[in-house]
């Protein structure tokens, strides 16, 4: 089966060719010498609050424990938000336009920090990484470049994202993992009902950032794009129809719970670990969940495959979380280290053992307890699907954009339109947004 690697390691080359362009030196901000800043009187006790969406595995309280036993004058308060990116996306703008210090930290899906560093939002980290002597080139370009902005860094690269199949080892045979979408369907109608499941498929089709990203994949596997290499909007091609097609297909099948457009990440996670289906289309982490003896039904019994192929070979879309320092912070030199700990080799090995997310850091995945957490970083076909993961368009009105292709899509997934008119529709407008 031919890899889409083409297309997507041109895309990814040009986010590299950006990153080498621009200096990615800071000429120094005021901002980070803010006199409020009192982690320097070393005797007293900071505290700073760390953002995140909800984390359904142990990895934040594990970072938070070992950081606070490295560093005993900070201490760091957890602040849930929202596990939908989209609505974390706005509750952060609600704060930051306000100018509120009250967060300290915060990690930033892949797609935001163009967007985040253009409003003023998060501080440039270039004058930390320099005082520390943070070997940049020892981290994954492309994830790193996700964070790189008008020649500067503002967010370190925590861990990397991108989709795959997970399947019950149990239910399902090993020659019987789809290689394709349509094998997926088939496989998904011959297990659904077996081994005590109620639906044969799980994927993230509510309208909102996940759908994007699960759209993206079959797109991609069809041959087609949304924006090519020079941003010039292509999504209206006869390949980018042929695979919204199947993602409509699959979305209205009867493998899928008749609920599917309210399923986001957690819907679909739990009905998994619930052992309620043979196969889902998820995130990395999905293996650690699946195999927490404390939350799933369904320990040791998870295998993990590269997603179907469509007719140019298996895509899988790009994400992955970033963390940043918010600008009004008055915490940010404490903040800072507590970036340069969770984004650094101890931070990512503990979010790779306790929370299955995949690093940024290349080297931990030769790291033997990181392996034995997740026997899949290992295979080549995990590695060859993060090189070959397909990014969303990098662009600073990125949620315009995602918010034309969410609609569409789930217009179309609704039936309300055709796939046709739901690509000619995000032609018109995402030209008029990236104009
Ligand atoms: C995951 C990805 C992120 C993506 C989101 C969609 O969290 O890491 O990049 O936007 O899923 O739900």
């Amino acid at each position: 089966m031919k890899k889409v690697t083409k297309f997507s390691s041109a895309l990814l080359a040009l986010t590299l060719g950006l990153t080498a362009c621009s200096s990615g030196q800071d000429t120094g901000t005021k901002e980070t010498t803010d006199k409020n800043d009192d982690t320097k009187k070393s005797e007293e006790v900071v505290k700073i609050v760390y953002a995140r969406g909800k984390d359904a595995t142990k990895a934040t309280e594990e970072i938070v424990k070992a950081f606070e036993a490295k560093y005993p004058n900070i201490k760091v308060e957890f602040r849930e938000m929202p596990s939908d990116t989209g609505a974390q996306h706005d509750a952060y703008v609600t704060m930051l336009n306000a100018k509120s210090s009250e967060i300290d930290v915060m990690d930033l899906d892949v797609v935001w920090p163009a967007e985040f560093a253009q409003a003023g939002y998060v501080l440039p980290l270039d004058r930390f990484i320099e005082k520390d002597g943070i070997d940049l080139s020892a981290y994954n370009q492309g994830a790193l470049a996700a964070g790189n902005f008008d020649g500067k860094q503002w967010a370190m690269p925590k861990f990397i994202d991108t989709g795959l199949l997970f399947y019950r080892k149990d239910i399902v045979p090993e020659e019987k993992v789809p290689k394709t979408w349509d094998e997926l369907l088939t496989a998904a109608r011959e297990f659904k009902g077996q081994g005590g499941t109620q639906f044969g498929y799980l994927m993230q089709a509510k309208q909102y950032e996940g759908l994007v990203c699960n759209a993206i994949e079959f797109i991609a596997a069809y041959g087609g794009k949304i924006v090519d290499e020079n941003n010039n909007v292509v999504v209206n091609s006869p390949e980018t129809i042929k695979g919204l097609k199947k993602l409509v297909e699959i979305a209205t099948s009867d493998v899928v719970p008749s609920n599917i457009t309210t399923f986001t990440e957690p819907e679909s996670h739990t009905a998994f670990i619930e052992g309620q289906s043979p196969f889902i289309r998820n995130w990395p982490y999905q293996y650690a969940l699946a195999n927490d003896p404390e939350q799933s039904k369904i320990v040791d019994k998870v295998g993990v495959a590269p997603l179907p192929a469509g007719d140019k070979g298996s895509a899988a879309a790009l994400g992955g979380w970033m963390t940043a320092i918010n600008a009004y912070s008055k915490n940010k030199e404490a903040a800072w280290e507590f970036v340069k700990f969770m984004t650094g080799p101890e931070g990512q090995k503990i979010s790779a053992i306790y929370g299955g997310l995949a690093p940024t850091l290349p080297e931990l995945f030769k790291d033997e307890e990181v392996l034995k957490a997740n026997p899949f970083f290992a295979e080549q076909g995990f590695v060859d699907g993060l090189n070959a993961a397909v990014p969303r368009p990098v662009v600073p009105n990125y949620p315009e954009v995602s918010e034309i292709i969410q609609i569409n899509v789930s217009k179309a997934i609704a039936g309300q339109i055709t796939v046709e008119e739901a690509v000619a529709n995000m032609e018109k407008e995402i030209k008029a947004v990236m104009q």
